[in-house]
């Protein structure tokens, strides 16, 4: 392919009608009006026609995927910020490049780990059921008690973008921002963020009131949300999840909520999506939402635009601004 030729974009998903439109300005685009995932089978076609495959977190894109790609592939651009669906060491080994779609959905997913923040101990949901099933009868001193927000202390385990931008708006909402990461943050940062660090992710649980989880799904973080470090939370404690569902045990969770050994959960994902355990669709303390914390029109698109810049640049024989790089 020469950079005069377009190349061949092959889109698994429906994006928003704009980013369709400038898809196929661009590009020789074959993109989908309808929204059915494709199964492994179209995969394996997609890969071997294209020269550049734009998948979403809903296509497992394994080593069987990546080894039966054409000659022609030669980039992943992922529409999204996570690759834990892509098999990254076997697209490096076959000489594919992959791209993402950081930083525009930072701060929608902030917002909404905010939303949960508040919206789990207020028990928002509980009380918008009450109202809707006739059970409203009056204000009553007593009624749907939740927990105060203010003043309880936040800890936020990986404090990449998404991470950082929660704990400006936590802080911002009184609560005292802790976390655990890989490494901590400059002093500067920690100093305007007014966060904590902790070395020892148990350490931390012990103390803080609410958890939000924003570190990426690796094999180090598979299931790292298991019934013993549940058992490290405060009993009032509550756990939010807008990240990847496999970091928590989903069963060990759904154990813990029912037996109040913790207050409360928020979760975006799950560890079977779209499965969620049935555990969990029975108890009124978690709140369930379908993988929906970046989903504004405004991140879609600005994921979408950053799919082509990556995909220019790559044709134009320029480093791509947002590659990914294969694990160490
Ligand atoms: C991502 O980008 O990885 C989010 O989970 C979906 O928008």
């Amino acid at each position: 392919m020469t950079s005069s030729q377009k190349p061949k974009i092959i889109v698994t998903r429906r994006l928003p009608d704009t980013v369709h439109e400038r898809l196929s300005d661009l590009f020789e685009a074959r993109l989908r009006p309808d929204d059915r995932p494709f199964n492994k089978q179209e995969l394996i076609e997609a890969v071997q026609q294209a020269d550049v495959l734009v998948p979403t977190l809903t296509d497992n894109i394994d080593k069987d995927i990546i080894e039966a790609a054409g000659p022609h592939l030669k980039l992943i651009a992922n529409f999204g910020a996570g690759t834990d669906h892509i098999d990254r060491k076997a697209a490096h080994d076959k000489g594919i490049l992959i791209t993402n779609t950081p930083d525009v959905l930072t701060q929608d997913a902030a917002d909404f780990v905010l939303a949960l923040i508040l919206a789990v101990p207020r028990r928002l949901v509980e009380a918008d059921k009450l109202v809707r099933t006739g059970g409203f009868s009056g204000w009553t001193p007593t009624g749907i008690l939740g927990q105060r927000v203010r003043g309880k202390k936040l800890g936020i385990v990986g404090m990449g973008r998404i991470g950082q931008a929660v704990a400006r708006r936590a802080h911002a909402f009184g609560l005292g921002v802790h976390y655990h990461n890989r490494r901590p943050l400059s002093a500067p940062i920690e100093s305007e963020l007014g966060a904590r660090y902790w070395d020892d992710l148990d350490a931390m649980l012990g103390t803080v009131d609410m958890v939000s989880i924003n570190c990426p799904y690796t094999p180090q973080t598979h299931h790292l949300f298991d019934a013993d470090r549940l058992a490290k939370m405060q009993s009032h404690g509550i756990l939010i999840n807008v990240s990847r569902g496999e970091i928590i045990d989903e069963a060990a969770l759904a154990e813990a909520l029912a037996n109040k050994k913790i207050a409360g959960a928020g979760l975006d994902v799950y560890e079977n999506e779209p499965k969620v355990n049935s555990g969990l669709l029975e108890l009124p303390n978690v709140i369930l939402t379908p993988h929906i914390a970046s989903a504004t029109l405004e991140s879609r698109i600005e994921m979408g635009e950053k799919v082509m810049i990556n995909i220019r640049a790559f044709v134009d024989g320029h480093r791509c601004p947002d590659r990914v790089l294969p694990p160490e």
